[in-house]
């Protein structure tokens, strides 16, 4: 090796083993106007495990904001939910772990909240979210238990007696049910859930007192919404989904800790995999331990970031 040689390895090795590069111009553009793969690319990084269909009912649903970088690849995106027209859920909030902690959340947020003005809010916050929700005025309730696991057949009965298919006749009953439980109307969305899922219902008194939809989505199936007024009904509705995904996999997001709800979903394979905070501004949470025959609550949540 010549001298010279040997001259640039040791200049090379007065160089810093890592060099920050965060200087570089994000701009924000219309998530509509972003191909599919390229958002499933971005969920990915954060290790979530919506696919490019999930993705694009999400956008049928919704609205939002993506930053992109001078050579356009998708660093950060959030999304709005509109439930009628005072209130929205938030969601599909992330930053891809190499820029995070920059502000480029913060900035896509409050980009959301004032295409939004006007409405009260709820969200599902991760951990890592936390302070950045509370900075923007948003206060913790009840935690939400992310259940998943291989669904696991019960060889017993369910308490409540056996659900019964729903049928297309049914959606207007589903949609007053989860009006009643969600607290606010939701028709278009429960008819785009509803037209993907199949859907099992538990009627009492000619009345439908409990329902459970289940469709495809993330890495298997998840079961949700599902509304009921006791567990025993919850139960009924979501068994027969247990019972058809006999070995799949299986996922369903509640706010329930206690009571034969939560016992029946271990039993089932649902395990709790991961917990995230249900936060509002200016719209409470129905406690669910205020549910009863006549006081249906959200037992499962359709997805995180819908409510
Ligand atoms: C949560 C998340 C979207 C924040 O995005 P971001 O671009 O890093 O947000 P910002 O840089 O605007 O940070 C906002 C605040 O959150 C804090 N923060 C950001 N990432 C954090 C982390 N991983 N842990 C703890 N705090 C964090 C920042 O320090 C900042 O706090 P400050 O205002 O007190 O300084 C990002 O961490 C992420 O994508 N995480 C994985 C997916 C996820 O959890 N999404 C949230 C769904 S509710």
């Amino acid at each position: 090796m010549s001298e010279r040689g040997l001259e640039d390895r040791s200049a090379d090795s007065a160089l810093p083993a890592s060099l920050t590069v965060d200087a570089f111009d994000v701009r924000m553009a219309d998530i509509a106007d972003i191909d599919l793969e390229r958002l499933q690319a971005l969920s990915i990084s954060v290790g979530w495990p919506h696919r490019a269909e999930d993705w694009q009912f999400a956008r049928e649903v919704g609205h939002g904001f993506v930053a992109l970088d001078e050579i356009d690849r998708v660093l950060a995106s959030a999304m709005w939910f509109p439930h009628g027209d005072d209130f929205a859920t938030i969601g599909m909030v992330m930053t891809s772990p190499r820029l995070q902690s920059l502000g480029v959340g913060e900035w896509l947020m409050k980009r959301v909240l004032s295409a939004s003005a006007g409405r009260t809010y709820r969200l599902s916050a991760t951990r890592a979210a936390l302070a950045l929700y509370r900075s923007l005025g948003f206060i913790g309730h009840r935690t939400v238990f992310q259940c998943q696991g291989e669904a696991r057949r019960s060889d017993r009965p369910a308490p409540a007696g056996p659900a019964r298919r729903l049928e297309a006749s049914d959606l207007g009953a589903v949609t007053a049910l989860d009006t009643r439980a969600f607290g606010t109307a939701r028709d278009g969305l429960i008819a785009r859930l509803f037209e993907q899922s199949v859907g099992y219902g538990l009627e009492r008194d000619g009345a439908l007192a409990a329902f459970a939809l289940c469709r495809p989505f993330g890495r298997g199936h998840v079961v949700g919404p599902v509304v009921a007024g006791t567990d025993e009904d919850a139960v009924a509705v979501v068994s027969p989904h247990v019972d058809g995904h006999d070995g799949g996999f299986l996922r369903l997001d509640t706010h329930l800790d206690e009571g034969i709800f939560p016992l029946f979903l271990a039993r089932s394979g649902l395990r709790i995999h991961d917990t995230v905070l249900t936060m509002s501004r200016g719209a409470p949470l129905t406690d669910p331990a205020t549910r009863g025959p006549h006081r249906p609550v959200t037992y499962a949540l359709a997805t995180q970031a819908l409510g």
